[in-house]
Formats: C-alpha cells, sequence, structure tokens
C-alpha cells in the first residue's frame, strides 16, 4: 500500500510522534509513506518527501511538525479537488493519513466522500474533538498551562496581585479547566459557561476582604461575558475565516483594576501551550493513534478516525467526531467552580 501522510491545522506538541508511528507500521506492513509538505499545500504544489523509518529517527520528543502545517485544503480554489485527485493517482496512493484537528478532520471527511480516501488522527490542543476523549498536544498544553500558574501564584502572592492568565480554548475551555484546577486557580472562565463580569469582580472582593490578597484568574481565549453583561471588542477573522481570538485577558484585566482598584497584570499564554517536548502521555498517545490509522488503511476503513475512548483505541467516523464540539463534561465545570471564593 502507499500512503500519504499530512500534518494540518495549528501545530501542537506530538505530532512528529505520530508521523513515526505511522511510518513505522506502514513499513512494517510492507507498504510506502509519502509525507506532504504544509498539509494540502504539499499535495497541491507537489512538495513531498519519502517518508522512512530512518526519516523519522529521532523525531518521538520534538515539537512542532517536520512536515510543516497549514490551514489549506482542496476546497479554497476552483480545480483544487482535481489537481489532489491527480496528484493522488501520479504518486498511486491509496489514501491519505489526515492528522488534524476539527477543522482539517471535517475536510478530511468531505474528500474521503469526493473520492480522496482519508484516516483521521485527532489533535489539538484545544481537545475539541467529538469522540475521542484526548486528542494529541492537549496534555502538553495542560502542562505547560498548569506550571504557568503555579508560577504566577508566586509572583501574585510576593506583590498582592490579580494576575489573569489567559490560555488557548477557542470554543471549550479544556485547557483552561484542567491547568486551572492543577495550578489551583481561584477563578476559571471557559466559553461553556458564560461569565457575569460583576460576580467575577465580587468573587475577587471577597477574597480580598477575607485576607487573600493574590488571586489568579484563568480565562480561556474563548471564554465570552454572558449576553448583554459586558461587551468586550470583536475579533479580527483571519483569511481562513478563523476568529483570531485573544484579547479576554487584557479586557478582563483592564476592567478588574479599574472596578477594584487592585493592582492586575495580565499574561498570555499563546503559543508556548502549543510549542516543545511532548508530554510522555502525548507521546505514546500520539504513537498508538499513528499504528492504528495505519492498520485501518490497510483494512480499507477510509473515512474513519482513530479515537481514543476508556483507554482504548477505536475507529469512530470521521464525520460524526467532527459534527460536533467536544465541550468540557459538567462534572469538570463544576469542579473548577467549586474553588470559586
Ligand atoms: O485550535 C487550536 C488553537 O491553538 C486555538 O486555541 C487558537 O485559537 C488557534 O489554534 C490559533 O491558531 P493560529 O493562530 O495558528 O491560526
Amino acid at each position: 500500500m502507499r500512503l500519504g501522510v499530512l500534518t494540518s491545522g495549528g501545530d501542537c506538541s506530538g505530532l512528529n510522534a505520530a508521523i513515526r508511528a505511522v511510518a513505522r507500521q506502514t513499513a512494517a506492513r510492507g507498504g510506502e509513506l509519502i509525507g506532504f509538505e504544509d498539509a494540502w499545500r504539499g499535495v497541491l504544489e507537489r512538495a513531498w518527501v519519502p517518508v522512512t523509518v530512518e526519516y523519522c529517527r529521532g523525531l518521538l520528543p520534538r515539537g512542532g511538525t517536520v512536515l510543516g502545517t497549514s490551514r489549506i485544503t482542496p476546497y479554497q480554489e476552483e480545480g483544487d479537488l482535481d489537481l489532489a485527485r491527480a496528484v493522488r493517482d501520479e504518486l498511486d496512493l491509496d489514501g491519505f493519513v489526515v492528522i488534524g484537528g476539527n477543522g482539517s478532520l471535517a475536510c478530511a471527511a468531505r474528500l474521503t466522500t469526493d473520492g480522496i480516501p482519508c484516516i483521521g488522527i485527532p489533535k489539538t490542543i484545544d481537545n475539541d474533538i467529538g469522540l475521542t476523549e484526548h486528542s494529541i498536544g492537549f496534555d502538553t498544553a495542560v502542562h505547560v498551562a498548569a506550571a504557568a500558574i503555579d508560577r504566577l501564584h508566586t509572583t501574585a502572592e510576593a506583590h498582592d496581585r490579580v494576575l489573569v492568565v489567559e490560555v488557548m480554548g477557542r470554543h471549550a475551555g479544556h485547557v483552561a479547566v484542567r491547568a486551572g484546577l492543577a495550578g489551583g486557580a481561584t477563578l476559571t472562565l471557559v466559553p461553556e459557561r458564560p461569565f457575569v463580569l460583576d460576580d467575577v469582580i465580587a468573587a475577587i472582593e471577597r477574597r480580598h476582604r477575607a485576607g487573600r490578597y493574590a488571586t489568579v484568574v484563568a480565562v480561556a481565549e474563548g471564554a465570552l461575558p454572558a449576553a448583554g453583561t459586558w461587551e468586550i471588542p470583536e475579533p479580527e477573522i483571519d483569511r481562513f475565516g478563523h476568529a483570531r481570538l485573544g484579547g479576554v485577558g487584557a479586557a478582563l484585566g483592564a476592567e478588574i483594576e479599574r472596578r477594584t482598584g487592585y493592582e492586575t497584570r495580565v499574561t498570555v499564554l499563546g503559543y508556548v501551550q502549543r510549542g516543545g517536548t511532548p508530554t510522555a502521555f502525548d507521546r505514546v498517545l500520539a504513537t498508538r493513534l499513528g499504528l492504528a490509522a495505519v492498520d485501518a488503511a490497510y483494512d480499507g476503513a477510509w473515512g474513519s478516525m482513530m479515537a481514543l475512548q476508556a483507554d482504548r483505541i477505536v475507529r469512530v467516523s470521521l464525520a460524526e467526531a467532527t459534527e460536533a464540539q467536544a465541550t468540557v463534561p459538567e462534572e469538570l465545570l463544576d469542579a473548577a467552580a467549586a474553588f470559586f471564593p
């Protein structure tokens, strides 16, 4: 079998570990693997490299993706889909292993329907892909954010300050909730539960009255105030139609300081959460998903996504997995809220 592999959408830690596992299993099953540069750009521009076991030496702990990534898909320009089919035929590929987030995997489902067979591997620090309990990169991001919150506590205490830390999480607050719980954030604000600014202010003031002058507020970039309670600036839209988030932390910090008079500082963790060495959990997950993806291709299970459910790797439908955003379960949201002052 000849397979193509690509990493698509925003990067995260663990992508190289997944590429390595796909290469290893393809070789073990007697197949050949071709890696496309910068996702579908590499297909459309015929930029590819043979991905052998040798090519993958040393990749397991490396952050980023050796193949590069982009948000380009064969649906953006007229004729791209035909070009992608032509490239597949030229290279005699049986199909593609797409390592992607929600958008890239929804695209892989559509491509499968349009005659370009794909298998999906879920990756995103946001962990918002359906039917899998974890996506590659999420655990690493939580570790980075929790470690940052630990550090912010000590400086907040030294200065008696409020520290707002904005973490990634576009539609779901998985990173904020887990890092907030692990790091002992005072308040955690997420897209799943729109917040009321007055309640946030009141909670911080209660805490001060009780003699706790340092407060850490963890806020997901996609957190929103409840309708009609407070307006924050609309985000810019990038050329792929994605809102460029980031800004709620700064707006919140300014408002907390203005209304309480307490010194407030804001830290935006941003891309630190997506870079660097993956945790052991992410390396193992990426390896298991990568091996399973190749087996699925050999079984002809095109249109499926490899998923983690109850610590087993299972095959689910790409279309179903990408239909709904996987939000934070109520029990975890309640756990984070249990520590509100
Ligand atoms: O989807 C993952 C994510 O990290 C989001 O949390 C964030 O909003 C987005 O990617 C930013 O992506 P980029 O700036 O690379 O387009």
